[in-house]
């Protein structure tokens, strides 16, 4: 069950002169030797946190005692969390949670007060354990998320039993969730130290979630260690990880393509889709490289879902500017057959998809695309799975996850930090009246002063 990275369709050889020369892609393996050894020495060092997590068996199994205490009674548990903090959550339980028997797992990224509300009026709060996520244990939207919930639990369930329905996963030391876990003993889990939020799928900020849903987390992490095996035995350009990264670096950099459609096949995919454009966009677009000069890098991650997209975005990708490249995830067996009957056979217009199956129809279109890109010059690499499971998934996350950090290191600059995310959050704290933040107030007020009523249609 080994996921497999395809990058023909991104070298010359398919698509001309819009793809990879192969030797150019053997020319840039001195480069991926280096990156891979400034990588292993990271880790040697213990800076590169996200890289150990398919190793960290006991937090696993700590991550399953707490979700073994989830009582009968619960049916449901929501996550509140946004970004990182609930966007890996979402992609597990998307792909692997559902089915009958199993808890119903929610991910309430969402703030808005229609749809927040909506949910929580749904909600049975009795029958409801709410996970609030937040690595920093700062973020407003998870933060008055936490404040509303906790509001109604108490008023529900009352001042003893509220505290059953909530488990916190932050941080272990710093920010003022923590500090109202210690003070009021809430339930906890911890992110580990060194992790951020779009590399904590693995951590129990994905686990915790994954592992009340009912998915095998102990083999997820077997994939993602089967994915840091494989590519310890191989040469830089045998690596999946390291050859997909060094493949769409150089098309970003040397062949203008500054966007990157990742198009998924298969529906259990599409929030794996939404993962990766976060790790993609928030791990990649930075204005400063590592020596602080100003590069602003980047390349902009699309999502799009295959057979739906093709009907809607693929016409400008196939004859729009040449700008993108496309990343498939292609799954072999989807699991579920659904048989088109032999129906209509006299009509010629509808009577060949008889004896097919929607899988089928759906893997034929897939490469159809494949193809219909490649003839007008498109590149497009493919990550193939054998079946959607626990051990795949496992290894297509942590695969990204190398591939983005390794990208990352090609780019010389830091995947690490988000600090235009950072802004955005200081200008909302002063906004909302926190203290310490009155100077980001006022930018934003001197900002809407400047507006000009003329243009304020
Ligand atoms: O990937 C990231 O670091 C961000 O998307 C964070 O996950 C997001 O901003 C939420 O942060 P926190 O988990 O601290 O609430």
């Amino acid at each position: 069950m080994t996921v497999q990275v395809d990058l023909n369709g991104l070298l010359a050889a398919a698509v001309g002169a819009g793809g990879l020369a192969a030797e150019e892609l053997a020319g840039l393996e001195p480069e991926l030797a280096r990156v891979r050894d400034q990588l292993a020495a990271r880790r040697a060092a213990g800076t590169l946190a996200f890289a150990e997590l398919p190793h960290r068996l006991d937090d696993a199994r700590h991550v399953l005692d707490v979700a073994a205490g989830v009582g009968a009674d619960v049916d449901t548990l929501v996550v509140l969390g946004i970004g990182g903090s609930a966007l890996g959550a979402r992609a597990l339980v998307s792909a692997l949670g559902e089915g009958p028997g199993r808890r119903r797992v929610i991910v309430a990224d969402s703030i808005d007060p229609d749809a927040f509300g909506t949910l929580l009026g749904r909600l049975d709060a009795k029958r409801t354990l709410f996970n609030v996520i937040s690595k920093s244990g700062e973020t407003a939207e998870t933060m008055a998320q936490f404040l509303v919930v906790r509001d109604r639990l108490l008023h529900e369930l009352g001042a003893v039993d509220y505290k059953h329905h909530l488990v916190v996963t932050t941080g272990a030391e710093k920010g003022v969730l923590r500090q109202i876990v210690n003070d009021e003993g809430f339930r906890d889990l911890v992110v580990p130290d060194g992790v951020g939020g779009r590399f904590s799928v693995l951590t129990p900020v994905g686990l915790f979630p994954a592992a009340v849903a009912g998915i095998d987390v102990e083999e997820l992490l077997a994939g993602a260690a089967y994915v840091d095996e494989r590519a310890r035995a191989a040469a830089p350009l045998a690596d999946p990880a390291l050859a997909l990264a060094g493949a769409l670096f150089l098309l970003t950099t040397r062949h203008a393509k500054p966007i990157l459609v990742f198009m998924a096949y298969c529906e259990r995919l599409a929030a794996s889709a939404d993962w990766f454009c976060q790790l993609w966009a928030e791990s990649l677009g930075k204005a400063q490289d590592l020596t602080g000069r100003t590069v602003e890098w980047g390349q902009t991650p699309v999502r799009a879902l295959g057979a739906a997209d093709q009907h809607s975005q693929l016409q400008l990708y196939v004859e729009g500017p040449r700008d993108k490249v496309v990343l498939f995830a292609r799954v072999e067996d989807h699991g579920v057959a659904v048989d088109l009957p032999t129906t209509y056979q006299d009509l010629e217009g509808v009577g060949y998809l008889g004896g097919h199956s929607l899988g089928e129809l759906l893997n034929v279109e897939q490469r159809a695309t494949e193809l219909a890109l490649a003839k007008r010059g498109r590149p497009s690499a493919t990550l193939v799975l054998p079946a959607v499971n626990a051990f795949t998934l496992g290894q297509l996350l942590y695969l990204l996850e190398t591939a983005t950090v390794a990208v990352g290191a090609l780019a010389g600059i830091d995947p690490f930090g988000q600090p235009g995310v950072e802004e955005g959050k200081r200008l909302a704290y002063g906004l909302m009246g926190r203290p310490g933040f009155e100077a980001s107030r006022a930018e934003v007020e001197a900002w809407l002063a400047r507006k000009d009523a003329r243009f304020i249609l």
